[in-house]
């Protein structure tokens, strides 16, 4: 079993990386070589218990892609995107990676005439508009992004590749990850996680929106769980449609803050300052949060119980030391 990440150097992408290498299977087959791709070279796995080549691909680039995605192949997961706010600003950047680039990926998985099995990270910003709530397995996608109706594209493409007997496609909507590592990206929703990770490494945050702001999350521990859970759901049992939500839990600002406080005690929630950004608000109050994913939570995938494990989670894979 060969697995290739592709967006390998991302935080998904690590996580899912030293997870598998952990694992040692996936599909009930072992696994022989993990491949974690990226246009930045991927940072290496420590004590991998299986091979991990880590090598530069630009899904923008067909040749760079027919490199590392080839008949040896079995399970790619794409990950590679430029996240919201970037797609938003830089329309051609969104247009050339996260649409074409998606395209160039599933075109090459085609043609190796392999059908290998791909799971593609869409986002839950497919959703939006005049779509009544609350949004199910049969509401339409409606995205309010560039970047939302870049994933749609890339869904819809899945979707029909996979019909078409090409690849074995599924793609899961990824509510937005809380709280993510590193540092602030430009993602609109950077701050859903900058409120609480600087907090708690003891630095100061910006709250662009009020506490009563909803919003759909889900930790990166159980993004990468519902991943592995996606790779191996067998292809009868997906249906017509390939792609759904991946499950995750409504919670507002103030709950975020408060699973912060019950978790870590109340020094992190005085480091946020709040600071309306229009900007930002208005992109995020586009996106959708009364979300119901039935189908993927009969196929066995999970959302976190609470935002305190959520905090715990951060503190227990991801804090820095010190
Ligand atoms: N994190 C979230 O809240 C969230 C929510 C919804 C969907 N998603 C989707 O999940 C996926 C992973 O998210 P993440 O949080 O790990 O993001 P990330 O930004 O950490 O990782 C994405 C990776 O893609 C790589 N990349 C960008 N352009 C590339 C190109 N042309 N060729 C190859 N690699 C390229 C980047 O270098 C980066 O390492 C993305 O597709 C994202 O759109 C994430």
């Amino acid at each position: 079993m060969n697995i290739l990440i592709i967006g390998g150097g991302g935080v998904i992408g690590q996580k899912l990386g030293r997870s598998l290498a952990a694992r040692g299977t996936l599909r009930g087959q072992q696994i022989s070589r993990i491949t974690l791709a990226d246009i930045v070279n991927p940072a290496p796995i420590p004590d991998a218990g299986v091979p991990v080549d880590c090598v530069t691909c630009n899904i923008t680039d067909p040749a760079s892609v027919a490199a590392c995605l080839t008949e040896e192949t079995d399970v790619v997961f794409l990950l590679a995107a430029i996240v919201s706010a970037h797609a938003e600003e830089d329309f051609d950047a969104g247009m050339t990676i996260n649409m074409m680039g998606t395209l160039n990926v599933f075109q090459h998985a085609r043609q190796l005439g392999t059908k290998p099995v791909i799971v593609f990270s869409s986002s839950i910003a497919v959703y939006g508009g005049e779509v009544p709530d609350p949004i199910t397995d049969h509401s339409f996608l409606n995205p309010q992004t560039s970047y939302g109706a870049q994933k749609a594209i890339g869904e819809l493409l899945l979707n029909d590749l996979s019909r078409k007997g090409y690849v074995d496609g599924r793609g899961f909507r990824l509510p937005t990850i809380s709280v993510r590592p590193g540092k602030p990206n430009r993602a609109a929703s950077s701050f859903m996680s900058s409120i609480l990770r600087e907090p708690l490494n003891g630095q100061e945050a910006i709250c662009p929106v009020d506490e009563d702001f909803p919003h759909y999350y889900l930790s990166p521990r159980k993004c990468v769980e519902n991943l592995i859970k996606g790779a191996e759901i067998a292809a009868q049992d997906l249906g017509q449609n390939r792609c759904m939500m991946m499950p995750g839990r409504m919670w507002t600002i103030r709950q975020l803050i408060d699973a912060m406080t019950a978790v870590a005690g109340p020094a992190p929630a005085q480091l946020i300052r709040w600071e309306a950004q229009p900007e930002i608000q208005r992109i995020v109050k586009g996106w959708r949060f009364d979300l119901r994913p039935e189908k993927a939570l009969k196929l066995g995938l999970t959302a976190d119980d609470s935002f305190e494990d959520n905090i715990r989670y951060y503190l227990e894979d991801d804090k820095p030391a010190g």
